[in-house]
């Protein structure tokens, strides 16, 4: 029963890809995908009603999208992790699956949570906010789950291999490991994707097969068209999720750029559309090897750029400015600090990254140049999945074209959208 009412309100949430509403159903008839024995004996209940529930919700999977077995992932990245999103139901479904003693079979990262799981005191969470996010987070503990709270697991140690079978859930997440990594994973839902670290494997349909990999749209970015800061990258992917929704786009015309910029480009094109793999001509590692003979174009020049600025900003003066989204990496945090030091901030300014990148930062001496400016290195959370709305905080100042999507309807903010150099107001202390 409580299974059944987490994974109802979690796909609700989530608006989840990979189910359509078909989780709750009794199996009934046989699968048409190929199962091992060892598959059929979980799926009759031997290994306990957990691993059941799991397996058949994979059996489901595949047998609506074509799959033709499971394969065996190398990772698995679950969303639903903060208690902003899943609330008690899915609170008490983690506590059943921890306390019936189940675990994961694989390396497994949670996305973020909704709170700074160690500094939550001084940035101003709730103890009753904290309390149940915190029994969320031993849950997980208890299952096994590496308990580092990020949407770029790539950067804190959970980073797969040119193709490898993963099972990821936050969006940003996928795209970068299809796209920037050629690692293989559909966009789960949180469900599919705890089910697949228990039972270690996910169905083989979709982005696991390479002919589902294909370009099916070119994008050619024009060269007067200047993509400097990692919000540049962010207008080029809402424009472009805009255009494509799900469709796989093929770009051509982005000259350069690092692993920071392509995060932000489909980081927001997964936002503002469904694009859960690109490919960059000379930079991504798939590029040169899909087909892009005869596909239709869209063209991008400076005023689409210029416009999704202005669609992007339905506020006039931040009163906090979140950046790290996705979470920052630590070149992003050196950046910050270079523009922070010796300065005083007029305004808050928070960076969002994951605890190890904080860690770090924390060892270059980076983390007291923010905090002395006045500003934030906020781990474990971020701007949308913590509940910033109840914290004071009318307008935000981002520079994240994903956070500038979901931040008006996720967290009642109005929204500034410019590059960093803009938002962050500082005077000489
Ligand atoms: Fe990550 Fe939160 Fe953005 S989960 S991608 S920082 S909305």
């Amino acid at each position: 029963m409580k299974i059944e009412v987490f994974f109802v309100k979690t796909i609700k949430y989530y608006k989840c890809i990979t189910c359509l509403g078909i989780l709750c159903q009794d199996l009934g008839s046989r699968s048409g995908m190929y199962l091992t024995k060892e598959e059929e004996r979980i799926l009759e209940g031997e290994m306990g009603e957990v691993q059941e529930r799991m397996i058949r919700l994979l059996v489901r999977l595949g047998d609506i999208y074509g799959a033709d077995r499971m394969i065996p992932v190398g990772s698995v990245q679950v969303a639903g992790v903060s208690y902003k999103s899943i609330g008690d139901p899915g609170l008490e479904f983690l506590e059943d699956i921890a306390e019936k003693g189940e675990k994961v079979k694989v390396l497994t990262y949670l996305n973020p949570a909704g709170m700074d799981l160690e500094d939550w005191k001084n940035l101003g969470f709730s103890e009753d906010f904290a309390r149940n996010q915190l029994r969320i987070i031993d849950a997980f503990r208890k299952m096994g789950v590496v308990v580092t709270s990020t949407c770029t697991p790539y950067l804190a140690g959970n980073l797969p291999r040119f193709r490898e079978h993963i099972a990821w859930s936050e969006s940003s997440a996928v795209s970068f490991a299809n796209s920037v990594i050629g690692a293989r994973t559909n966009r789960e839902g949180g469900p599919s994707a705890l089910a697949a670290a228990i039972c270690g494997k996910t169905p083989n349909y979709g982005l696991h097969l390479w002919n589902n990999r294909q370009p099916q749209i070119i994008v050619n970015v024009d060269a007067d068209v200047n993509l400097n800061f990692l919000s540049d990258f962010g207008a080029l992917g809402y424009f472009v999720g805009k255009q494509v929704r799900n469709k796989i786009p093929y770009f051509r015309g982005i000259k350069n750029a690092d692993t920071d910029q392509l995060k932000a480009l489909g980081a927001a094109m997964a936002a503002s559309g469904a694009v859960a793999l690109y490919h960059v001509e000379g930079l991504t590692p798939e590029a040169d090897l899909v087909e892009k003979n005869g596909l239709e174009t869209v063209e991008v020049t400076k005023k689409e750029i210029i416009d999704t600025y202005d669609r992007l900003s339905t506020g006039l003066e931040p009163d906090i400015v979140i950046l790290g989204c996705p979470h920052a990496s630590l070149r992003e945090i050196s950046m910050l600090a270079d523009k922070l030091r010796e300065k005083t901030l007029k305004k808050p300014v928070w960076i969002c990254t994951s605890r190890m990148i904080k860690e770090a930062a924390d060892r270059m001496g980076l983390v007291d140049v923010i905090e002395k400016a006045g500003g934030k290195v906020v781990a474990d959370t971020c701007m949308v999945v913590s509940p910033i709305e109840d914290m004071g905080f009318k307008t935000t100042g981002v520079n994240s074209g994903k956070a500038a999507n979901y931040l008006p309807g996720f967290c009642k903010q109005n929204v500034v959208f410019a590059n960093i150099d803009r938002l962050i107001e500082v005077q000489t202390s």
